[in-house]
């Protein structure tokens, strides 16, 4: 343990992977050592893609009909255990929770995942997309006030404050995030994206839960084999909407986590010169998928 809260590996796999509180051990430990539980479920995502959204559906397909475990795996306790802070003391706690199914989430790009071992123990896997230039939005409306965010740290060149700048170090890839230098967002796509015909893995667009919830979270309740009436489907619907949410986690206003949860709000924001460039970046690396973004609705 000691030699992972005293981090000796910032690099894995040709990966900078240090921020954040995770660090290149934490996620080779995990890689190396951690299997998940038969029906356990990971929400991997690029951040500010719909993690906390998706979590929050599958931990209600999961556990509705038990109060006490709603209540218990509500805010901070279950679903925001990401597998990159995840410390073996982590996991020994995770293992000892009394119940027979986790929700977790993770960040990191595929190659630092287990694959063969998740699909093994019988675990599955959400990945969310959501169009690149509402992530960006979302992702400097939540760094300018995360605390860590401060004078005297260094994650201030990383995250700058104001927009323009923000914009330019993002895209540029140089945050300190589980990237390669240079890399961003459609990397870590790229890197998900031969995945998504895998049997245990399902690709979630945001902007398609936002257009139609009921059918698509209904067709997530069919990828985890939970039967739900649908009445059931409703009431879930219900509980995972924009303001359901933002009310039940209210203590997370001050990062403005639940901000807008809209689709299109980029356009308050960018410059017509920005717009141009996340669209040609999108179109030169992406130009072998089938990957369509949404960026309005
Ligand atoms: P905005 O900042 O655009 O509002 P993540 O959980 O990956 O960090 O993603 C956060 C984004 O998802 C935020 O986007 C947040 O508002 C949005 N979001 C979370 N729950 C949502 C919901 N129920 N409906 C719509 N958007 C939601």
């Amino acid at each position: 343990v000691e030699s992972l809260t005293q981090p000796k590996l910032t690099e894995w796999k040709g990966y900078k992977v240090y921020g954040f509180g995770f660090n290149a051990d934490t996620i080779k430990w995990v890689y190396d050592n951690w299997t998940p539980w038969q029906d356990d479920v990971i929400v991997a995502s690029f951040p500010k893609t719909g993690t906390t959204w998706l979590r929050h559906i599958v931990r209600l397909l999961y556990f509705r009909h038990d109060e006490n475990l709603l209540k218990m795996t509500e805010g901070m306790v279950m679903p925001h255990i990401y597998l990159e802070t995840g410390i073996p003391l982590k996991f020994e706690f995770l293992d000892k929770l009394p119940w027979d199914r986790k929700v977790l989430s993770t960040h990191v790009p595929a190659a630092l995942f287990n694959f063969e071992k998740i699909r093994n123990a019988g675990a599955k896997v959400i990945y969310t997309i959501r169009n690149p230039k509402d992530q960006l939005v979302s992702w400097h409306k939540m760094m300018v006030n995360f605390p860590i965010n401060r004078e005297g740290t260094n994650l201030k060149d990383h995250y700058p404050l104001e927009w323009g700048k923000f914009f330019d170090v993002a895209i540029s890839g140089k945050q300190q995030m589980t990237n390669k230098e240079g890399e961003y967002y459609m990397e870590h796509l790229l890197s998900w994206y031969p995945h998504r015909n895998d049997e245990n893995v399902l690709f979630v667009v945001f902007e398609d839960l936002k257009k139609d919830p009921l059918k698509e979270i209904r067709r997530i309740a069919k990828f985890l084999d939970v039967k739900i009436s649908e009445d059931d489907l409703l009431n879930v619907t219900e509980s995972s909407s924009f303001a359901s949410m933002k009310k039940e986690y209210h203590w997370t206003e001050k990062v403005k986590f639940f901000r807008k949860g809209e689709v299109g709000d980029w356009k308050n924001h960018f410059t017509v010169a920005q717009s141009e460039k996340v669209d040609a970046l999108v179109k030169q690396k992406l130009a072998g998928t089938d990957i369509k973004f949404t960026y309005e609705l």
